[in-house]
């Protein structure tokens, strides 16, 4: 079992490029298997997820090779149409290779994704999204069996703009015959990267970070050469940990549009911050602020992935905060570790009170997710004392080498 040990107090002082983002990188994989053409993938982060992702692509008979950042992926030996319960359960976004199996196989076998430390995460939207195309569905005791010979495009609207349902729907309508129309879909900066790949193979697709997504389905696709965009939520813990420990810091790599919500927020509680193009610089020297209440909700709205490092960065300050959490139910199981410090947190179903008290101290601390994770690093960074946290797999999951940015930091942070 492996840990942090991490010696808080310690400003961060200096610059910090950002690997590529996890939400981008795994639906592009599952894109792969749509054409017979090698991809190239530049910029594909060493993560948990994506080990997982090419342990299902490997299964499925394609032959994907690793160098570096750059993963290639060949779909033309593809032979199998199913991915296995053991593959479902270590990654719970597995569920988007769905739409790719189907649109190309016309069949595909997987178990439910399954619970999830978020809470439930049901996949009703993907499913029906894939019916309204014309998939025959049928769900068992033990999972899927989806038929999908003579898909069709068509004009389908989403009850929620659900990430993964956008996703899916896309990666079936390429295969689709005809045109589908996407209504109230996700606006997601990794949606507008999605998009931009399945440009690169050839698809014939536009309206991705709008509402409306429209795919010209049926076209043959070819091999192409991507580069992945870099990670928002990776971006936004750095910048948060710089808020908790004090410092400057320069953030390399993200279009500063995609935080945009939570780089107000920080500005709201006294940190200073200057933003152009793909870099944020944010400085910290005095005790935090409360601000006024965050929300989550869909992109452009404040993401829910943030939330955990933010709280976890304004529990030590001045002020009061509310958080809602309108995404996931079990976003708040962070909320313990970090009141383990001393941080002075009430939470109410998906009401946070986060009073902010002059100083956090070091604990043992144990992550039960993966952006919890991310938030005890932030917490640790900012407190008195040394903190051991512990349940690093999570972090494993979209963190790559995260001790290691910040140590290029000057933070005291260290893997055992
Ligand atoms: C994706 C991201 C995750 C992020 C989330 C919200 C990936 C791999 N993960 O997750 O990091 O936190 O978006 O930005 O990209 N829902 C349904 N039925 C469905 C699908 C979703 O009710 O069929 C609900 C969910 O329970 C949730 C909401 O819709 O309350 C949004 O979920 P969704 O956007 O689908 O998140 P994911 O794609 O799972």
């Amino acid at each position: 079992m492996s840990a942090f040990i991490v010696e808080g107090g310690c400003p961060l002082n200096g610059t910090v490029s950002v690997h590529g983002a996890k939400n981008s990188v795994l639906p592009i994989l599952a894109a792969c298997i749509l054409t017979p053409g090698e991809c190239v993938i530049h910029n594909c982060p060493a993560l948990s997820d994506v080990r997982a992702s090419i342990d299902i692509l490997r299964h499925l008979g394609c032959r994907v090779t690793q160098q570096d950042g750059t993963l290639t992926v060949d779909a033309k030996t593809l032979s199998a149409c199913d991915v296995p319960d053991r593959l479902m359960r270590e990654m719970r976004s597995s569920v988007i290779f769905l739409g790719a199996i189907l649109g190309r196989v016309g069949e595909a076998v997987m178990s439910f994704p399954g619970g999830c430390e978020l809470g439930p995460r049901p996949i009703d939207l993907h499913l029906a999204a894939l019916r309204a195309l014309g998939a025959r569905i049928e769900e068992t005791s033990v999972g899927l069996r989806c038929r999908g010979e003579g898909l069709t495009g068509c004009e389908l609207t989403l009850s929620i703009p659900s990430v993964g349902a956008t996703e899916n729907a896309m990666l079936t309508a390429v295969a689709a015959s005809g045109t589908t129309v996407i209504n109230n879909a996700a606006r997601e900066p990794e949606i507008v990267d999605l998009q931009r790949f399945l440009r690169t193979l050839g698809a014939n697709i536009r309206g991705a970070g709008s509402s409306v997504i429209t795919i010209e389905g049926g076209v043959p696709l070819h091999g192409g050469t991507f580069t992945v965009m870099a990670d928002r939520i990776v971006a936004a813990t750095y910048l948060t940990a710089a808020a908790a420990a004090g410092g400057q810091v320069e953030v390399l790599g993200t279009d500063y549009r995609h935080l945009s919500t939570v780089t107000a927020v920080l500005a709201e509680a006294g940190c200073k911050v200057q933003s152009e193009q793909n870099r944020i610089c944010l400085s910290s020297n005095a005790p935090l602020l409360g601000v006024r209440p965050v929300r989550t909700a869909p992109y452009p709205g404040f993401p829910t992935d943030a939330q955990p490092p933010l709280m976890a960065a304004l529990c030590k300050g001045t002020g009061t905060t509310v958080f809602v959490e309108n995404i996931f139910e079990n976003r708040y199981r962070h909320v313990d570790e970090l009141t383990r410090m001393g941080a002075d947190i009430r939470v109410e179903g998906r009401v946070a009170v986060v009073c902010g008290v002059p100083q956090l101290r070091g604990a043992r601390l144990h992550a039960a997710d993966l952006r919890g994770g991310a938030a005890l690093v932030v917490a640790a960074l900012g407190a008195g004392g040394e903190s051991v946290i512990t349940g690093l797999e999570h972090v494993d999951r979209g963190y790559q080498d995260l001790d290691g940015g910040l140590r290029s930091l000057g933070a005291r942070i260290r893997r055992v």
